[in-house]
């Protein structure tokens, strides 16, 4: 793009200015990485996929009086966003264990959480990203502790949008993980993407545990169709925002 220069690179996405310095675009890329980018690899037609359900999963929280970054979609794997500044916490809300969760605890994959379980990690690659306690999030000066306060509720309330949603698709929202920003007035919004690459969701229409994965982990996991999951997820959630839509 003309004008545009390129301010950061990140594992899945780029991110450039605008002539608007309140605007930024986001270029979604097919690049894959897992585990810290120590395994790496490209899933075909990802960056597209990805800016697509995260836009539909933007608006739709947009429309749930959700605050997010999302502006519009210049081209199929570009997204225009607001500035923000990042506040460096990524937040991991799960409705069922599965992945580092069991890893720590010896909870069995697939046991249903009591209540939402919402935890934070310190975004930082150097370190590993690693799990956060809120004094330590205090302790860091991440975030103040009312911000720690609105991100726990505004997270339990993007998941209780999204399990509807999702479920509404025939899918399961396991678990997901989120970014916020702060916008120039001091606004929390709701920031990143969301996308198989940071949800775990499972297909309700088939019970095989490794069949009915839609996400990343079939890619950290090496169980093969990435392109088809993703895309399947895609289909299913415009498929019903379609329906939603035409329904109003
Ligand atoms: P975890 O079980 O590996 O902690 O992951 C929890 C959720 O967060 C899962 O939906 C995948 C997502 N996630 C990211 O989006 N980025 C990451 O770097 C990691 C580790 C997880
Ligand atoms: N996105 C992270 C990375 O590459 C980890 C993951 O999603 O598993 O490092």
């Amino acid at each position: 793009m003309s004008g545009s220069e390129k301010l950061y690179e990140g594992k899945a996405k780029i991110l450039l200015s605008t002539g608007d310095p309140e605007i930024l675009l986001t270029v979604f890329k097919d690049d894959a990485t897992a585990f810290n980018a120590q395994k790496r690899g490209s899933i075909t037609g990802k960056g597209e996929i990805n800016c697509q359900i995260s836009s539909h999963l933007f608006k739709l929280l947009e429309a749930e009086g959700i605050a997010t970054h999302f502006k519009d979609c210049p081209a199929p794997n570009e997204m225009r966003v607001r500035w923000v500044k990042i506040v460096p916490v990524e937040v991991v809300v799960r409705n069922i264990a599965a992945g580092s969760l069991c890893k720590q605890t010896g909870l069995p994959t697939g046991t249903i959480l009591k209540q939402p379980l919402v935890e934070f990690y310190y975004k930082n690659d150097d370190l590993g990203d690693p799990l956060l306690t809120r004094e330590r999030l205090l302790l860091l000066e991440l975030a103040t502790r009312e911000q720690v306060e609105e991100l726990q509720t505004l997270a339990l309330r993007v998941n209780e949008i999204l399990s509807k949603f999702f479920l509404e698709c025939g899918i399961t929202l396991v678990d997901f993980k989120l970014e916020f920003g702060t916008d120039s007035e001091g606004r929390l919004l709701l920031a990143d993407e969301i996308s198989p690459d940071t949800c775990r969701l499972w297909d309700n229409a088939d019970g095989d545990p490794d069949r009915r994965v839609m996400d990343k982990d079939r890619f950290r996991r090496d169980l093969g169709n990435v392109e088809q999951a993703y895309q399947r997820v895609l289909e299913r959630v415009l498929a019903h925002s379609n329906k939603a839509s035409g329904a109003r």
